[in-house]
């Protein structure tokens, strides 16, 4: 299974492992790491799944729709890493994918 490489908001590091097909947002979710709320579950709608992507894997992203856009907009702490991991299916192409959870509004 590909891995994904996760950086909490204390700057604490881990590897795990998800399944491709999940979105990044359930792969974190399902690993324990409670401090991404991912409060709408997954509709794009809240803006808790808030993750800093790196740049060595913007080009094998999906395009960033106008809801997410609009969304990360109602951020304070957006920057040009930032994405909303709901939106982002994972899959072998991410394989070492990492993501920080971004600070909380
Ligand atoms: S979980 Fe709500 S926007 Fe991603």
């Amino acid at each position: 299974m590909p891995k994904l490489i996760v950086v909490t908001r204390e700057g604490q590091e881990s590897t795990v492992e998800g399944e491709a097909g999940l979105s990044v947002m359930e792969v974190i979710r399902d690993h324990g790491f409670d401090e991404l709320l991912a409060m709408c579950g997954g509709c794009c709608s809240c803006a808790t799944c808030h993750v800093y992507v790196d740049d060595a894997f913007a080009g094998e992203l999906p395009a960033m729709s106008d809801d997410e856009n609009d969304l990360l907009d109602s951020s304070d702490h957006r920057t040009g890493a930032s994405r909303l991991s709901c939106q982002i299916p994972f899959s072998d192409a991410l394989d070492g994918l990492r993501v920080t959870i971004a600070p909380e509004d």
